[in-house]
């Protein structure tokens, strides 16, 4: 198989359980699916489920205790810390619920930070690129605005610019519209819509907003530490809501023998 062929990402078998001194939190418990190049998919799964631990691990920001999971080819749970660092600053773009902009500095020179941090010095391609993303995020007369001075919608669309800085192959979002109203929130969702098909990055967001997950092309659900089986992933978000899909418990035995085990 070809660089080219190879799916975006594949995770398997993950499992987290933190230890605090004598105390252990399982909460992963084995998680597998698969993310193919220029997706946009949602995570979904109810509040504690480890949407954000899971988006952490991929993330390369949090080691998982146990399993594997390869990025265009690369198997990333093995990696010394400087490889780590330098693939997730190449290939990985984060956008948080809350934006996480340095307050005191302009749109233009939070989105060029990635860039900058990475070469340890602005360039000038650097500065062409960051003003190219302000503007496709429709902030070209902010760009030398305080994030202070921006609002809401306006702080998540400059996080949005810079999470592509690099050109990353992968966009972790962790509820990237939890803070935002309806308004701000559908601007968001389609502005990263666009720019997935336009650039064929893979986004993966976490969401409780079910309206946003429909509009994704698939769904991923979390519940239990597993993720549920296929058939319930698939199903309209509405039939769902009121009734959770079955899990695999894999703590409890082996996946079922029938294939609805989900390999998305
Ligand atoms: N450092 C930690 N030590 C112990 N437990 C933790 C730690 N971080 C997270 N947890 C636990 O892991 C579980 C999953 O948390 P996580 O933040 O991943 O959930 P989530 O699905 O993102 O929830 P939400 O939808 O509310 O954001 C929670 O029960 C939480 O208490
Ligand atoms: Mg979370």
């Amino acid at each position: 198989m070809t660089d080219t062929q190879l799916p975006l990402l594949e995770v398997r078998d993950i499992r987290k359980v933190f230890v605090d001194r004598d105390f252990q939190t399982p909460v992963l418990k084995g998680i597998d699916f698969t993310l193919q190049r220029g997706e946009m998919v949602a995570m979904l799964g109810p509040s504690g489920s480890g949407k954000s631990t899971l988006l952490s691990i991929l993330g390369t920001l949090m080691r998982p205790t146990s399993g594997s999971f390869r990025m265009l080819g690369r198997e990333l749970t093995t990696l010394a810390e400087k490889e780590l660092s330098d693939f997730r600053n190449q290939q990985i773009g984060f956008i948080f619920q809350y934006h996480h902009l340095l307050p005191d500095f302009t749109a233009l020179e939070n989105v060029m930070f990635p860039h900058a941090g990475r070469l340890w010095r602005e360039t000038r391609a650097g500065r062409e690129r960051a003003t190219m993303l302000l503007e496709r995020v429709g902030l070209k007369d902010r760009m030398n605005y305080r994030a202070t001075r921006l609002s809401g919608g306006q702080k998540q669309r400059v996080a949005i610019a810079r999470a592509l800085m690099n050109q990353p192959a992968l966009v972790l979002a962790d509820e990237p519209t939890g803070n935002l109203d309806r308004e701000n929130a559908d601007q968001a969702f389609a502005l990263m819509t666009e720019i997935q098909r336009e650039t064929g990055t893979t986004f993966l967001l976490s969401t409780h907003d079910r309206e946003l997950a429909e509009r994704c092309e698939r769904r991923i659900y979390i519940q239990g530490g597993v993720v549920a089986t296929t058939p319930a992933n698939r199903m309209p978000l509405r039939v769902i809501a009121g009734d959770l899909p079955a899990v695999i418990d894999r703590t409890s035995g082996s996946p079922p023998s029938d294939g609805s085990r989900q390999r998305a």
